[in-house]
């Protein structure tokens, strides 16, 4: 560990040299707010700095394998100077064919579904800590870094959560009570092993004037609010507090996240920023999710669907947004969705049947990925840990969700075999 006010900053390339014998403290006029520190035998780093306020700045250089990552083949090491790269896995996906893909790919996991509170507390109790405890066990066995999804979720979520044992409706004390047990013996469970979660997941949606949830069609947005789910419902934004709180108590070692879609939504993000400050004040948060399920290009035709802000820019900008404000970025669950939004899925005529993704969409798909990868490249100081929702296409939520519709997402396809996405994302210098 190197940590030291006298640092010489360079201002080539916007970068700053930490040579072996540290120089005396020099500070140029402009502002910077990353700092690249290139040792010889080592990792480069890049890290955030707030102006020139690094009296506090520690920075721990890691041995590198001298090897050249032009010519690396394996997509976490491609990336070991900008980000974890993660994937999510199921029940099948770590130890079944693609197993050999995840490990050669990735250095972080995520369970698709495993550690949801369906499947990890059925029925009151009832804690099924097996299947997870196995994937996890897989992930770190391989040098992962394990992610935790999701702790309290309006989703698949079991329906005696909100039932009095007595009939009715639970009230609010015991769903808060309920959410701290499940959030503590969970995160107890998992502790040492899993280094993040994702505390509270989607609980902001928009509105229209009569205070229906408007859904991605922003055309008679009224406002953002919390989700009218059963959640918030009975115990109001005291569910969200209590599942941080809880949290926080259960493992003071672990990054606790607010999880979430459409962050490029100004309107959405300033919701969430609205509560994740209060947060934050609380030292009960340190990060924010951005899912990240996006589509090959915005809805040209329909600008009021959400996805016609789905740009490089907004995204680059929420990103922005959230690291200003002293929290972690990870990009929770990265997919790329063949089709636009311009249209409802239901639309068997525009559905793609082919079983390899044609040239077009695969070079549309790789453009598309590229210019993200690029974008998170250059926030790399900011973001931590990018995350696909899943490894290959074969196995994507989104040929189930929301229509059945057959999806190319991931970078891999259906013979497991990389896509010109995968050789877009992987193409450029250190
Ligand atoms: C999805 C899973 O991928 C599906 O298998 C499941 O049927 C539904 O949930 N946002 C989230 C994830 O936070 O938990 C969702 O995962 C996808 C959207």
């Amino acid at each position: 560990m190197v940590t030291s006010e006298r640092i010489f900053l360079c201002r080539d390339e916007s970068s700053a040299l930490l040579s072996d014998a540290l120089h005396k403290s020099t500070h140029s006029q402009d502002a910077m707010d990353q700092l690249k520190v290139t040792k010889k035998g080592f990792y480069t780093k890049l890290v955030d700095i707030s102006s020139y306020k690094i009296e506090n700045l520690s920075i721990t250089l890691q041995d590198s394998i001298p090897e050249d990552t032009v010519h690396e083949t394996s997509l976490h090491k491609k990336y070991r100077n900008y980000f974890h790269i993660g994937a999510a896995i199921d029940g099948n996906s770590y130890r079944d064919s693609h197993a050999a893909l995840w490990k050669e790919h990735f250095n972080a996991a995520v369970c698709e579904n495993e550690m949801k509170w369906t499947a990890l507390q059925p029925s009151e109790g009832n804690f099924q800590f097996g299947q997870a405890n196995a994937m996890v066990n897989a992930a770190r066995s391989n040098g992962m870094l394990v992610r935790g999804h999701v702790l309290v979720w309006f989703d698949q979520t079991p329906d005696w959560v909100f039932q009095s044992p007595y009939g009715g409706q639970a009230s609010k004390q015991l769903i808060l009570e309920r959410i701290r047990t499940h959030v503590t013996r969970v995160m107890q469970e998992f502790k040492d092993r899993v280094y993040a979660w994702d505390v509270v997941n989607e609980a902001v949606v928009g509105y229209d004037a009569n205070n229906q949830d408007v859904g991605e069609d922003l055309g008679t947005l009224a406002r953002w609010g919390y989700r009218n789910s059963k959640l918030y419902q009975i115990a109001g934004e005291d569910h969200i507090l209590e599942a941080f709180k809880a949290a926080r108590e259960a493992d003071p070692d672990a990054k606790l996240f607010y999880n979430d879609f459409w962050n490029y939504l100004d309107g959405k993000r300033e919701f969430i920023i609205s509560f994740v400050k209060k947060l934050k004040e609380q030292e009960l948060i340190d990060g924010v999710g951005l899912q990240c399920h996006l589509n090959i290009s915005p809805a040209k035709e329909k600008l009021s669907n959400q996805s016609a802000y789905q740009t490089v820019d907004n995204l680059e900008k929420e990103i922005k947004v959230y690291a200003a404000l002293g929290l972690d970025v990870h990009i929770t669950e990265l997919d790329i969705s063949i089709y636009t939004r311009d249209y409802t899925s239901d639309d068997q005529s525009r559905w793609y049947m082919g079983y390899d993704l044609n040239e077009d969409y695969q070079n549309r798909l790789a453009a598309r990925y590229k210019d993200f990868f690029d974008m998170f490249r250059r926030n790399a100081g900011k973001i931590q840990n990018v995350t696909f929702w899943g490894i290959a296409d074969d196995n994507t939520w989104l040929s189930e969700f929301p229509s059945g519709r057959p999806d190319h997402p991931l970078l891999f396809d259906k013979h497991l075999k990389p896509k010109r996405a995968f050789d877009a994302i992987m193409n450029f210098d250190r």
